[in-house]
């Protein structure tokens, strides 16, 4: 780990403008994630957690503030180099997986590589990827509707690494998961850590949140702890 924060909020505030009245999901956040950290995230529903985790995402502008990943602020991005920076450095794994229904779940991992390169495959990493989250080579061929949670959760993960990004966001990695599942994926999430990624993950378990080296306790859009 080095002294330098890979990612950086400033007074971020995040406001969802809603006809009846607006909701204030994060109330001007000041956070500091240094390269190679594991921060967990905590906090009660609603208390802005997948929020923080869209905007360190760069899937939603802040209202208000600044994020800077990699010591630029994303202000001051064009719409091309900000695809480039979520395609190429940041791996999300989202709280409903996100999977996309009509392919297959090689093509699925391999999805963001064809954003990438503009053409199909030719390596066989996606499948050697499924290989090294559990799933077999029987599967690869399935749909994400044709297996379990706990194998949709490991194509996800599949997914997020498929262009090794620095950068690993999950939100909810075990959510729904036996214990035992849970335990494969948080070894495999403290892996990918140890390898020098920074991982920030969103979770509501003490257990889980344990894994990392550094915990945040959210509540009505501030960190309180
Ligand atoms: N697109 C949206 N439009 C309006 N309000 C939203 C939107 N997304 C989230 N909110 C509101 O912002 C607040 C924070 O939501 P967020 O999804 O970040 O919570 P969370 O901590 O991830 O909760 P959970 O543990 O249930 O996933 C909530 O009050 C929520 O209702
Ligand atoms: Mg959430």
């Amino acid at each position: 780990m080095t002294d330098k924060p890979v990612i950086k909020l400033e007074n971020v505030t995040k406001v969802y403008s809603l006809p009846t009245d607006d909701v204030i999901a994060l109330d001007n956040i000041n956070l500091d994630i240094m390269k190679g950290e594991f921060v967990a995230i905590m906090g009660t529903s609603g208390s802005g957690k997948s929020t923080l985790l869209n905007q360190i995402g760069c899937l939603d502008v802040p209202t208000s503030g600044n994020l800077y990943i990699d010591g630029r602020n994303v202000r001051d991005l064009n719409d091309n180099e900000l695809t480039d920076l979520r395609r190429d450095k940041i791996g999300y794994i989202f709280q409903n997986f996100n999977l996309i229904p009509l392919l297959d779940l090689s093509e699925n991992v391999e999805y963001p590589m064809l954003l990438k390169n503009k053409k199909r495959d030719e390596t066989g990493y996606p499948k050697k990827l499924l290989e090294m989250v559990g799933l077999d080579e029987t599967r690869i061929r399935h749909r994400p509707n044709e297996i379990s949670g706990g194998q949709r959760q490991r194509v996800a993960i599949a997914r997020a690494l498929v262009n090794d990004p620095t950068i690993l966001l999950c939100d909810e990695p075990t959510g729904n998961l036996d214990s035992k599942t849970s335990a494969q994926i948080m070894d495999m999430i403290s892996g990918l850590n140890r390898e020098g990624r920074t991982v920030v993950m969103v979770t509501h378990e003490p257990f889980i949140a344990k894994y990392a080296e550094r915990t945040i306790v959210m509540e009505d859009g501030r960190i309180v702890s």
